[in-house]
């Protein structure tokens, strides 16, 4: 069998950079996706330093010509790629800010990266994945895009609003995820959302409960789904979450 090539993106640090760590482990052919060159083969002297390969590929996913350069050079070397993890990500929303005094320039920038990048990028290399054999494309959403959870008064995030641009921008991700696996039902492509965790990393706080090694355990199972593996579905650790 031939190895599997999969992109991680927003791959230089946290959940991302541990799921290039598990799934390099795992026989992946990986490519570590990050915005910027330095920190990007920063990544990758890292895990060279603990004994694992990747391969680096310079992508902004907010940028058009970027993405365009990343197919490109998937394209020209492998012909194809099994995964895509969507994991890039930003929170912009300022902690203490109300939903009433939240800006449109701050949508506007959670959206850019969290929806519209994912969206172009899934949309650019999607080509490719249907060259693969039983392509994968794992979107790495949150809990706090469960807009079931959020309208229910006992669930565990009713009171985690303070957040509004980036939670609606993870209802965004949901709502494309379910598209998407519709799109392709009939195809060998598998197309899930996930809520990691709430993990330690610069985004989800030193408070968080979770380990990184634990929030990448998710993406990796999506991305590793036997071919009859679910599609369409939004779940944490094995649980599936309410829309
Ligand atoms: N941590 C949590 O508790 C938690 C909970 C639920 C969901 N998530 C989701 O999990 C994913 C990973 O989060 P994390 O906690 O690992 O966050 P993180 O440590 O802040 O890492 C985010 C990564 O995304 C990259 N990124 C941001 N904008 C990008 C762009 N335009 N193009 C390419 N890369 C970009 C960052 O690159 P730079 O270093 O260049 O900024 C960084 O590598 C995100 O989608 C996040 O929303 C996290």
């Amino acid at each position: 069998m031939s190895t599997k090539i999969a992109l991680v993106t927003g791959a230089n640090k946290g959940i991302g950079l541990e799921t290039v760590r598990q799934l390099a482990s795992q026989g992946f052919h990986v490519l570590l996706g990050a915005r910027s060159a330095d920190k990007g083969q920063a990544a990758i002297t890292q895990l060279a330093n603990e004994g694992i390969t990747a391969e680096f590929l310079p992508i902004d996913v907010s940028n058009s010509d970027s993405i365009a350069s990343a197919v490109k050079s998937v394209e020209s070397k492998f012909g194809h790629l099994d995964v895509l993890i969507n994991n890039a990500g930003v929170n912009l929303d300022a902690p203490e800010t109300s939903i009433e005094q939240t800006t449109a320039q701050t949508y506007r920038d959670t959206y850019e990266t969290n929806v519209f990048g994912l969206i172009e990028t899934t949309q650019a290399f999607l080509p490719l994945i249907q060259k693969a054999p039983g392509g994968r494309i794992v979107n790495v959403s949150s809990i706090l895009g469960s807009l079931n959870f959020h309208a229910t008064p006992d669930s565990p995030i009713y009171d985690f609003k303070g957040a509004p641009a980036y939670n609606t921008s993870k209802s965004a991700v949901n709502a494309y995820t379910v598209h998407l696996a519709y799109a392709l039902k009939d195809t060998p492509i598998k197309v899930n959302t996930i809520h990691p965790g709430w993990v330690k990393t610069d985004m989800g706080g030193q408070e968080a409960p979770m380990e990184i090694v634990d929030g990448a355990k998710t993406s990796v199972q999506l991305a590793t789904l036997a071919a009859d593996g679910p599609t369409g579905t939004y779940t944490h650790d094995g649980e599936t979450l309410p829309w």
